[in-house]
């Protein structure tokens, strides 16, 4: 067929599709408030696809690939329950009608991995006709990003940020109406949308928004342009999540935000974290309560003291150290000094010493000495973290530190990766001698890879493998630590 046929029958068979969704939408007005707006979509949409699955007498699958931290793995259940909502059918495959990709862009590695998987999807979209590819999350926020996708990409058919994440399915509707590719990016959020549908990837356990974007502005960071200024939830909106959660067999919690610390600062009726923390602490059927990230700079006595006391939350510290140099950290803008730091660990292990402490550092941030990263290692010598991220820095567009001079050469920084990890792992060795012989309490979390065998974590978010069946996810379970294998145990169920 030449080209021109196929254009010309593209367009009739669009305009035909356009006659059904006006028949659908006919006489009908859309709401103004939220969530409202989305359900008249979602209901839209779900009609239109049931017509479409009608016709071509097959369901129509969605895929959706998550990049990144936890915020977008939240995000990505949120948009897993809209496209369900609509009628789709879940599928772990880039063969499905509608693939979506949560994209990162805290380094450059997690950016290019979505240009090189949008060409495998364009080859798979030509075999299939009804095939949509939708992208969202960090990256879309970056100008240059959407400029060559528009010009580079012109297959994909919906663009959406990190601050309207929950318009999913009215923009849905547009690309169907218009059979083009619709870009919609907010350069700051709203309004925070509650109440809308959400799919959990774990029965028993879940993430918690608490707060959403970022003020520090830490000199390397690309996260505060990405995600926008600090905005809090309502403790009442938060608490009533969590009971809902409770209700429906949840006994985790993750309570989610880039620096939980600063939690309500800015709520009309402010509150600390510390508080936030009891108040979900009250919430029955909860068992265990984690949360991610708190910055060392606003880290409170009041917190520390509340996790001392407290039945449920985890005996576990998330406490990024970025580099032990405190020039260094004054250059990223971090707020504390290696002595800060130091101080603040001993502090919280001296109150809660059963706590695990674990952290991120960057290594190769321009201008990063031998002496400065000499620091970075003393530190790890000192505090003995349980684990550690470990990244080498990438230079991000747009942020301060990317305008420096003074890059660090790839070898150099290669060199110091690698004896950074070798030092985390003999710390997180020797952290994980001292528990073997005791019964803990583990939560299980799914099925090994090998026959028979479950995985499950302890309090201190360290796994364990011990024999068991299905019937145990999600159930806490005391199992003696038997065998230490480096960064698990080995046990045995003893209850
Ligand atoms: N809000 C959290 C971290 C969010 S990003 C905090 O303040 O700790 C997660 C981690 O990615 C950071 O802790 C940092 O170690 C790393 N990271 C961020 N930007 C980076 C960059 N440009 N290069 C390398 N690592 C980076
Ligand atoms: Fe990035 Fe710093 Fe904000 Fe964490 S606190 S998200 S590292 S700017
Ligand atoms: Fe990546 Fe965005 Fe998280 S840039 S690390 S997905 S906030």
């Amino acid at each position: 067929m030449s080209k021109a046929k196929k254009k010309k029958e593209k367009q009739l068979k669009h305009l035909n599709t356009r006659k059904i969704l006006d028949e659908l939408a006919f006489g009908l007005t859309v709401p103004t408030a939220e969530p409202a707006k989305q359900y008249f979509y979602m209901n839209l949409c779900k009609q239109y696809l049931a017509r479409k699955k009608q016709e071509a007498g097959k369901e129509f699958t969605f895929c959706i690939r998550t990049f990144g931290c936890q915020m977008n793995a939240k995000d990505s259940e949120k948009l897993k329950g809209i496209l369900l909502e609509i009628g789709y059918t879940q599928i772990d495959s880039e063969d499905a009608d509608f693939v979506l990709y949560n994209t990162c862009t805290v380094r450059e590695n997690a950016n290019l991995k979505v240009y090189g998987h949008l060409g495998y999807l364009q080859n798979l979209k030509q075999k299939n006709p009804d095939k949509l590819i939708a992208l969202c999350g960090c990256m879309m926020q970056e100008e240059h990003v959407v400029k060559k996708i528009k010009e580079s990409y012109r297959f994909v058919d919906i663009v959406f940020g990190t601050h309207n994440i929950y318009l999913l399915s009215e923009l849905l509707w547009k690309r169907f109406y218009s059979g083009k590719m619709v870009v919609d990016i907010w350069d700051k959020a709203q309004q925070i949308v509650e109440d809308l549908p959400s799919c959990r990837d774990y029965s028993f356990k879940s993430g918690v928004n608490i707060m959403y974007g970022c003020n520090n502005f830490c000199s390397y960071c690309i996260v505060p342009y990405v995600r926008g200024r600090e905005r809090s939830r309502k403790p009442e909106d938060i608490i009533a999540e969590v009971k809902k959660l409770a209700d429906e067999g949840v006994v985790e919690v993750m309570l989610l935000g880039q620096n939980v610390n600063s939690y309500g600062k800015t709520l009309e009726q402010p509150i600390s974290f510390a508080e936030l923390l009891k108040m979900v602490e009250e919430v029955d059927g909860i068992k265990r309560i984690r949360f991610m990230t708190p910055h060392p700079k606003d880290l409170s006595e009041e917190l520390i003291q509340v996790m001392k006391y407290s039945k449920k939350i985890c005996r576990q510290m998330h406490l990024p150290l970025q580099s032990g140099s405190t020039a260094i950290l004054k250059d990223m803008n971090r707020r504390y000094t290696k002595e800060q730091y130091l101080a603040l660990v001993e502090r919280i292990k001296q109150e809660i010493p059963d706590v695990s402490l674990s952290t991120d550092i960057i290594v190769g941030y321009p201008g990063e000495t031998e002496e400065d990263f000499q620091d970075t290692i003393d530190v790890v010598r000192k505090v003995q973290y349980d684990s550690a991220f470990t990244f080498i820095y990438s230079k991000r567009t747009g942020t301060p530190a990317a305008a420096q001079e003074n890059q660090v050469p790839d070898d150099v920084v290669k060199e110091r990766f690698s004896r950074l990890l070798q030092e985390i792992s003999l710390a997180s060795a020797a952290c994980l001698k001292k528990h073997l012989g005791k019964t803990m309490e583990v939560l299980v979390e799914e099925m090994s890879s090998e026959d028979g065998i479950v995985t499950g974590r302890l309090s201190n978010n360290t796994l364990v493998h011990f024999a068991g069946d299905r019937t145990l996810i999600g159930k806490t379970v005391n199992v003696k630590l038997e065998e230490d294998k480096g960064f698990y145990y080995i046990g045995t169920q003893i209850n």
